[in-house]
């Protein structure tokens, strides 16, 4: 089954609680992470993750876009997230970061940025719940879905079925109803989305109607 993870990036900071409970029947609240170093902007860390997770039930699908994740995703494991994301371009030691987050409770996941191919990581994978393919440079919401990603998602979900894994795919950066179907089609079940949900008039609404499309 498809799961829509809106992404607070675009919500109203001011209003967090109100905006994390604005898309409750969401499957995840993805919640952006970055630290102004591994990508060239700067949102919110651990004392947010804590309060937010006070303020709402959607479970938390906390995206690290940070240097140093080693040191740093247990600490979000901690404050309440249900699954953390670490970058595959920052990780040192992502097998013994994958196992660490898993030992703490927490849904391990390893993002690769657009330039950066999954074929390397093919070893790991049995060590991760969830694969993140960014379909737009790290950074920023609201940027156009980049198509040339879909190959790599196909590639991806080829790599998982000859393994055999439970493991989830997920896609985050231009996800929209204008988008959503190629991403599904292409082998993605987890579908990050922030203006596409943030920027609608309901963004309850929002969700369910990419659940629907994605699942068509
Ligand atoms: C971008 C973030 C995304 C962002 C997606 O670096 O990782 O999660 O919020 O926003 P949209 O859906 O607007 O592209
Ligand atoms: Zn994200």
């Amino acid at each position: 089954m498809a799961q829509i993870n809106p992404s607070i990036l675009s919500a109203d900071f001011a209003r967090l609680a109100d905006e994390a409970r604005a898309v409750e029947g969401a499957d995840w609240l993805h919640v952006d992470v970055m630290d102004n170093h591994f990508v060239p902007n700067l949102t919110l860390g651990v004392p947010v993750v804590e309060s937010l997770r006070k303020a709402t039930d959607t479970p938390l699908d906390c995206h690290l876009m940070i240097e140093d994740p080693d040191r740093w995703a247990p600490q979000y494991v901690e404050a309440g997230a249900g699954s953390v994301t670490f970058h595959a371009e920052a990780a040192a030691a992502p097998v013994r970061l994958a196992r660490q987050i898993r030992a703490q409770g927490a849904r391990a996941a390893m993002a690769l940025r657009p330039a950066t191919p999954v074929e390397p990581y093919e070893d790991l994978l049995p060590e991760l719940d969830m694969l993140l393919v960014m379909t737009v440079e790290p950074g920023f919401g609201g940027q156009a879905f980049l198509d040339v990603m879909l190959p790599k998602i196909r590639r991806t979900r080829r790599l998982i079925e000859r393994h055999g894994l439970q493991m989830w795919l997920q896609v985050d950066g231009g996800v929209s109803a204008e988008t959503i179907e190629r991403c599904a089609e292409a082998g993605a079940d987890v579908f990050v989305a922030g203006s596409a949900v943030y920027g609608a008039d309901d963004p309850a609404a929002a969700v369910r109607s990419l659940r629907a499309q994605a699942e068509e």
